[in-house]
C-alpha cells in the first residue's frame, strides 16, 4: 500500500477530532456494513479496490454477518447471494478472519480487561465494553476500516482519560423475568441515558448471564453511549466512582416499551409465522437453553428460526445439539443477520425475543413483529 492510500485513511480518523491529531494503538478490529444489503454495489467495488491494490489489515480483524446463508442459498435471489459471496471474498483477501458474527467475542477475537480495540456493531461494542472491559468507542464502517488498516485509532471517547466515566446512575428494582425483559429494560434505558454512559444496579443477577447479550443489545439501539457499567458485573464496577445524577426505572415502562415495539393486531388466521431468534447471534448455551425449554413439546405451530455463527453451528452440530431441534422443525441460519434476505422475500409475520430485531425488522424490512420470550412462545406455539 503507498504513502498516499494510508494518509487517505488517516483523514477518515482525523476528521473525528478535528484540531487535534492524536490515536491510540489497537489490538483487534470488528468491521460491520458488510452486508451486501447495506452496502451494494459502491461498497462491493470499493473493497474489492482496496483489496486488489494490496491494501491488507494490520490487527485481528472479524466481521459482522451478510446477508446470506451460504448454505441456504436457494432462498435469496443468485445475484445477492454472488455479490455477498464476492463482498467476504475481498474481505478475507484484506486479512479479515470471514468470522460472519455479531458475536466475535466469544472465540473468533476475544479481546480482555484493558484492551485497546476498534470495533463496529454496536452489541458487540456494548458487549467488549461493559462485561469484558475491553475500551472501544462504537466505530462506524468505514472509521474500523480504517483502524484495521492503519492498526490504530483516534485517541477520543472512551479513549481519553475519564471517557468510562458514568454519568447517571440508574436503579431498576423490579422483578426480571426472561430474556426478553432483559431486553425491554436495555430499550427503555437507552431512551433514558440518551448518549450519557450509564451505572445499573438491578435488584439480583440473571439466572443466565446471556440475558445481559439482549440488553446490551438493545440498549445499543436506543442508546448512544458506548458501554453500560453493570454493577457488580463490568471489571471495575465496584471501584468506580459513581455519578450523582439519579433516576428509576419500573416495570411499567418495560410494558410500554413492550407495546410500541410490537404488532397491535395478531397474525391472520393462516398466516406464515416464524419465530426469530438469534440477534445477537446465539451462544452454544443458548441453544442449549433453546433445546432445553424444548423438550416437553413435539414441536411449534409456528416455524422456528435460529441465527448463530458457523463457528458456533459446526460445534452445536458436532455436540448433537441441534438434532432435537432439528426434529422440532427448525431452521438454523449462519453467516447471515436476522436481516436474512430470505426473510424479506417470504414477508411473514415474526414473533422474536429480541428487541433488536422487533426494532430493524420492522424499520428496516417492513415486517409485522411481535414480541414475545422464549418461554411465551413454547407456551403459546407449543403442540404436543
Ligand atoms: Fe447481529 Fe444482525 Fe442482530 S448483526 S445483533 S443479528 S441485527
Amino acid at each position: 500500500m503507498n504513502t498516499v492510500d494510508r494518509k487517505v485513511f488517516r483523514k477518515i480518523l482525523d476528521s473525528l477530532q478535528p484540531g487535534r491529531k492524536r490515536y491510540v494503538k489497537i489490538r483487534s478490529v470488528h468491521l460491520s456494513g458488510i452486508s451486501y444489503l447495506n452496502i451494494g454495489n459502491a461498497g462491493l467495488e470499493f473493497l474489492e479496490d482496496l483489496s486488489k491494490a494490496g491494501v491488507r489489515f494490520r490487527v485481528r480483524t472479524t466481521v459482522n454477518p451478510g446477508c446470506v446463508d451460504f448454505d441456504a442459498a436457494k432462498d435469496c435471489d443468485p445475484q445477492i447471494v454472488e455479490k455477498q459471496s464476492r463482498i467476504v471474498s475481498s474481505l478475507r483477501a484484506l486479512g479479515a478472519s470471514p468470522s460472519l458474527t455479531c458475536i466475535p467475542y466469544s472465540s473468533e477475537n476475544p479481546v480482555g480487561k484493558g484492551w485497546r480495540i476498534a470495533w463496529a456493531e454496536s452489541s458487540a461494542v456494548l458487549y467488549a465494553n461493559s462485561i469484558l472491559g475491553a475500551y472501544t468507542n462504537k466505530e462506524g464502517s468505514l472509521t474500523a476500516l480504517a483502524s484495521a488498516i492503519l492498526g490504530y485509532t483516534a485517541r477520543i471517547g472512551i479513549h481519553r482519560r475519564n471517557g468510562r466515566k458514568p454519568e447517571l446512575l440508574v436503579e431498576y428494582r423490579d422483578e426480571l423475568r426472561s430474556e426478553l425483559d432483559y431486553g425491554l429494560l436495555g430499550y427503555v434505558l437507552g431512551l433514558k441515558a440518551g448518549s450519557k454512559i450509564p451505572y445499573l444496579r438491578l435488584r439480583k443477577k440473571p439466572s443466565d448471564p446471556s440475558f445481559y447479550k439482549q440488553l446490551l443489545a438493545s440498549f445499543g439501539t436506543s442508546g448512544g453511549a458506548p458501554m453500560v457499567w453493570i454493577d457488580g458485573v463490568t471489571p471495575g464496577s465496584l471501584r468506580v466512582r459513581k455519578p450523582s445524577e439519579k433516576i428509576t426505572i419500573g416495570r411499567t415502562e418495560l410494558e410500554e416499551a413492550r407495546e410500541k415495539l410490537s404488532e397491535p393486531s395478531p397474525p391472520s388466521p393462516g398466516e406464515r409465522i416464524i419465530f426469530v431468534s438469534g440477534c445477537p447471534h446465539l451462544s452454544s448455551e443458548e441453544l442449549e437453553a433453546i433445546r432445553e425449554s424444548f423438550r416437553g413439546i413435539k414441536n411449534l405451530s409456528i416455524e422456528p428460526w435460529f441465527f448463530t455463527s458457523r463457528e458456533t453451528y459446526v460445534e452445536a452440530l458436532n455436540r448433537g445439539l441441534l438434532k432435537d431441534l432439528f426434529e422440532k422443525g427448525a431452521k438454523m441460519f449462519k453467516d447471515s443477520c436476522v436481516m436474512y434476505c430470505g426473510l424479506k422475500a417470504t414477508a411473514p409475520y415474526v414473533v422474536t425475543n429480541s428487541v433488536k430485531a422487533a426494532y430493524y425488522i420492522h424499520g428496516n424490512l417492513g415486517l409485522r413483529t411481535l414480541l414475545k420470550s422464549l418461554k411465551e412462545v413454547v407456551e403459546e406455539y407449543g403442540v404436543g
